[in-house]
């Protein structure tokens, strides 16, 4: 099942908050391929957001992979909630604790995928011992806690290095924060292939006017799948 190909997660930070169920069904109708949900807690990162009631929520609105990043600390204590409320994925980072093996045991051990998301400023070398018990390394390519920030461009390299750090093993590398036409094939060419876009995916569309979604979502798949020759 595993494979490399280019998958765009719209992240529901940039819906409208009113009208969550009926976006996501909208992305997804749109050609999204995976749902890319962000649970803050007001604590590792200065803002906050929702949590395993509203993923529970969504579930049924959700046909693909529910993809939880979870920008929250302490994690562990809330697992078991996301796992239980359908998460697919779900992401932990390593900064947001001192056990982050700990942790991702408990994400497999609960019968679900885990990643690992690293912020701008840790060396992709923080998750080279994680690499055998991941399915996924999120490199976060602006510091997490708010949509529509620059794409810090200085991580390139980084992904570069995780790319040959992570080998064969079949480990996705997703890249959250400023993914956009432009930058996507940056990512796409060093290794990326989940591409999580917020912003770029939703504007200029809404629940009654869904087309504008496809249609971004098609030009960021396209740049990214370009810069793969
Ligand atoms: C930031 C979140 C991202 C964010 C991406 O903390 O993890 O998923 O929503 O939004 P854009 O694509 O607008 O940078
Ligand atoms: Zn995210």
């Amino acid at each position: 099942m595993f494979d490399r190909s280019i998958k765009i997660a719209p992240s529901i930070l940039a819906a409208d908050f009113a009208n969550f169920g009926a976006e996501c069904r909208a992305i997804e109708a749109q050609g999204a391929d995976w749902v890319h949900v962000d649970v803050m807690d007001g604590h590792f990162v200065p803002n906050l957001t929702f949590g395993p009631a509203m993923c529970a929520a969504l579930r049924p609105h959700i046909k693909g992979v529910m993809d939880v990043h979870l920008m929250i600390s302490p994690v562990d204590a809330y697992l078991e909630a996301f796992a239980k409320a359908g998460a697919d994925v779900i992401s932990a980072h390593v900064e947001a604790g001192p056990h982050i093996h700990r942790t991702l045991q408990a994400i497999r051990a609960l019968g679900k995928k885990a990643g690992v998301a690293i912020n701008p400023g840790t060396p992709v070398e923080a998750v080279a011992e994680l690499l055998d018990m991941v399915d996924m390394v999120c490199v976060m390519t602006v510091n997490p806690g708010f949509g529509g920030q620059s794409f810090i461009e200085s991580q390139i390299p980084k992904i570069a290095r995780l790319r040959q750090l992570i080998g064969d093993r079949p480990v996705h590398i997703e890249i959250d924060g400023g993914i956009t036409t432009a930058t996507a094939p940056l990512v796409a060419k060093v290794g990326a292939d989940v591409l999580v876009a917020g912003s770029a995916v939703f504007k200029g569309g809404s629940v009654d006017n869904p087309a504008p979604y496809g249609a971004n979502i098609r030009a960021i798949r396209t740049a990214a799948e370009a810069a793969l020759g």
